[in-house]
């Protein structure tokens, strides 16, 4: 039996598989609000046997968006179409996450497929377009040339507007009927500004000690964990490392996930990057260690992700414990049906994870001698 197709349970949630899909941004709501690019984007994943799927970086706030066309929970208006996407996908047996976040000093920028801000006044009215002065834990931009813009300082006033702002979030995202809710520390965005020195220049209780620039995150965990049912299992995605000399580093991130762990976080997921003037060796895997530290040295689950797909090493890093889950991103996009192709290359010869409507994909194999069908 494949680990990797083994359920695995966090809290009161069964996942019928270890394999995740990653959160990505699609650019393509308006005002916040998802639409039926959503529903087709994310319900493919379900049909393809992924055990959980996690929706986009979802402004919890409008001025914490990477751009215009992100995602937003920000009010109660935006919970049914979500709330739509959330029962097709556990109709398909899918668990169901959604990254909450915040862009600090990253957001109000282009959307990637444009050349910069290029909307004529017709498509910023169609779009919905809007570009504003972000907010981070100091008024300094995150590069210059590169489309962002210089910041203001959040005050403490501010700051507490973001704690309270994830909260009201995640009791939107309970409302929607969503699994878990991934907090995003991640990629150089808001919670990460303040954990990093390169971009916590702060010397107020905010800033400074490695403990103050943690105390944010920590703050914000805490107070979602009290909103979130205790049943539910919560996460949350670090950049384990800046890789950046001055940068936040792997131990910084164990002493966190240690406090994240005692404050009733689930599960850490373990990215990396995303500040100016990084040196990342982006490879297969290259992550992964990260994902080994903090579950070997926090005593957390990890989730595993960067450039992974090849399905006999996926295996192999959850049943040798370097990590519990394998989220892909881009290999998602590339094939949906990715775990229903992996658990027959592990070997699996039973067709029960694919769609009950798939199943003339059966009789093709067979007439083909293939996959289940293959003569050992
Ligand atoms: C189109 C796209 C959008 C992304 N949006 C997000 C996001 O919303 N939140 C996030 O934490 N990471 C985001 N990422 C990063 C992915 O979640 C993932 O960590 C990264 O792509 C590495 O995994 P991969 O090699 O499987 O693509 C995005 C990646 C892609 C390709």
């Amino acid at each position: 039996m494949s680990k990797l197709f083994s359920p695995a349970t966090l809290r009161g949630l069964t996942l019928r598989n270890r394999t995740v899909v990653a959160p990505m941004c699609q650019y393509s709501a308006q005002d916040g609000f998802a639409n039926d690019w959503h529903f087709v984007h994310l319900g493919r994943f379900g049909i393809g046997g992924f055990g959980l799927v996690i929706l986009e970086a979802t402004g919890v706030v409008p001025e914490g968006r990477i751009s215009y066309g992100d995602l937003g929970l920000w009010k109660d208006e935006q919970i049914a179409p979500l709330a739509r996407i959330v029962d097709f996908l556990h109709g398909q047996g899918a668990a169901v996450g959604i990254q909450l976040a915040h862009a600090g000093r990253k957001a109000s920028t282009p959307v990637p497929w444009r050349n910069g801000f290029d909307e004529t006044e017709a498509e910023k009215a169609a779009l919905h377009f809007e570009s504003w002065t972000p907010v981070a834990p100091s008024a300094e931009i995150h590069a210059e040339g590169k489309n962002f813009t210089k910041p203001e300082a959040l005050d403490e006033a501010g700051i507490r507007n973001v704690i309270d702002s994830f909260v009201a979030a995640a009791i939107r995202a309970n409302q929607a009927g969503f699994d878990t809710v991934e907090i995003h520390a991640a990629h150089g965005y808001l919670l990460n500004q303040f954990l990093s020195p390169l971009a916590n220049k702060r010397t107020d209780r905010y800033g400074g000690s490695r403990e103050n620039r943690m105390r944010l995150v920590l703050e914000v965990a805490e107070a979602v964990r009290a909103v979130w049912p205790v049943d539910k299992p919560l996460l949350v995605r670090l950049s384990v490392s800046d890789w950046h000399p001055d940068g936040w580093q792997v131990e910084d991130s164990v002493a966190l996930a240690r406090e994240l762990k005692a404050r009733g976080v689930d599960a850490i997921d373990a990215s990396s990057g995303g500040f100016d003037g990084a040196s990342i060796p982006a490879g297969p895997e290259y992550q992964v260690p990260f994902a080994t530290a903090i579950r070997r040295d926090a005593g957390l689950p990890t989730i595993a992700v960067g450039l992974l797909g090849d399905v006999h090493r996926a295996e192999q890093i959850v049943a040798d414990g370097e990590a519990d889950f394998i989220a892909l991103a881009r290999g998602a996009l590339d094939n949906p049906n990715w775990p229903l192709h992996a658990r027959h290359e592990l070997g699996e010869t039973d067709y029960d994870l694919w769609p009950k409507q798939t199943n003339r994909v059966r009789e093709r194999d067979r007439s083909l001698g293939r996959r289940g069908f293959a003569a050992s």
